[in-house]
């Protein structure tokens, strides 16, 4: 019988954290046969992949779109691969006052960071084994109701909730869920987000590599830990929204702008 061949899939490799996540599972997976990456821009992911040992699969398309998901659905049915670790990093945010922000923009929020990761997580689900992993990006902005970023912490609060929850349905299976909740990371996520508004000082001052966040990220989830809060800061500021009173903490995030 034809063996199975092994592979990672990995979204938003284009950029930042899903292509930082695309160089270190090349070094730290030698026995995966093949890591597909996933964004719109495709030249992007060339620079990528000329740079990984792995064989390569690049697959230009826009995760919102229903069409190239069934494409993706048959490729996956056509190859039947193992899914070692499925790591969904396409997302992104938007900074500023909800009522001033586009409205499609916001939705198109929810369908990137929300339903399209719930798809691929869907979609490759069955084509994993003992052992897989899967890594869903949320953000710290999951712990806290954030005015001027309302939307994008609402759709990370649903990443972060929705990965614990699976995370318990399928670990009889021996496949684990982890939701790496960083906060602020060095990557062009900053390009977009300020588009309508700046990002508050404070948050630059903790910032992270994609490096460090990615090093964090694959440790813990090797050690099956349902939440991953790379750097200290984060973690002090996830302690401090599970015992501070969460009103008065989004009282000072709305003063704070975001
Ligand atoms: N940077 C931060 O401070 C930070 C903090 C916490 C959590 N996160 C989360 O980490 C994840 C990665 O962010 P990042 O910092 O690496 O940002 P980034 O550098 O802007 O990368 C975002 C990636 O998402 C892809 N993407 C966006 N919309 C897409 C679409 N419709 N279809 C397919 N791919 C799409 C982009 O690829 P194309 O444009 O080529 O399609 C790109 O590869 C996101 O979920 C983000 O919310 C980031």
């Amino acid at each position: 019988m034809k063996k199975r061949k092994s592979i990672i899939i990995i979204t938003g490799a284009s950029s930042g954290i899903g292509a930082e996540f695309a160089l270190q599972t090349d070094a730290a997976f030698p026995s995966v046969d093949e890591i597909w990456l996933i964004a719109r821009r495709k030249e992007r992911m060339e620079e990528t992949a000329r740079v990984m040992e792995h064989t390569t699969r690049l697959i230009p398309m826009d995760v919102t779109d229903e069409y190239a998901m069934d494409d993706l659905r048959e490729l996956l049915e056509k190859e039947n691969p193992v899914v070692r670790i499925l790591v969904n990093a396409a997302g992104f945010g938007l900074i500023g006052a909800f009522e001033e922000l586009s409205l499609d923009e916001q939705l198109e929020m929810l369908l990137v960071n929300c339903e399209a990761l719930t798809r691929l997580t869907y979609l490759t689900l069955p084509f994993m084994r003992r052992g897989s992993r899967i890594i869903q990006l949320a953000s710290c902005a999951a712990f806290l109701p954030q005015p001027y970023f309302a939307v994008y912490a609402a759709c990370k609060s649903y990443v972060l909730s929705f990965s614990r929850a699976l995370g318990k349905e399928t670990a009889p299976y021996g496949i684990f869920v982890s939701a790496v909740c960083p906060g602020p990371v060095n990557t062009e996520f900053y390009d977009r987000a300020e588009r309508y508004a700046d990002v508050p000082a404070y948050k630059t001052l903790t910032m992270i590599s994609a490096e460090q966040c990615v090093s964090e990220a694959l440790k813990g989830a090797y050690l099956k830990k349902s939440v991953i809060v790379p750097g200290i800061p984060m973690k002090v500021f996830r302690l401090c929204c599970k015992y501070l009173p969460q009103e008065l903490l989004i009282r000072a995030a709305a003063c704070l702008k975001a």
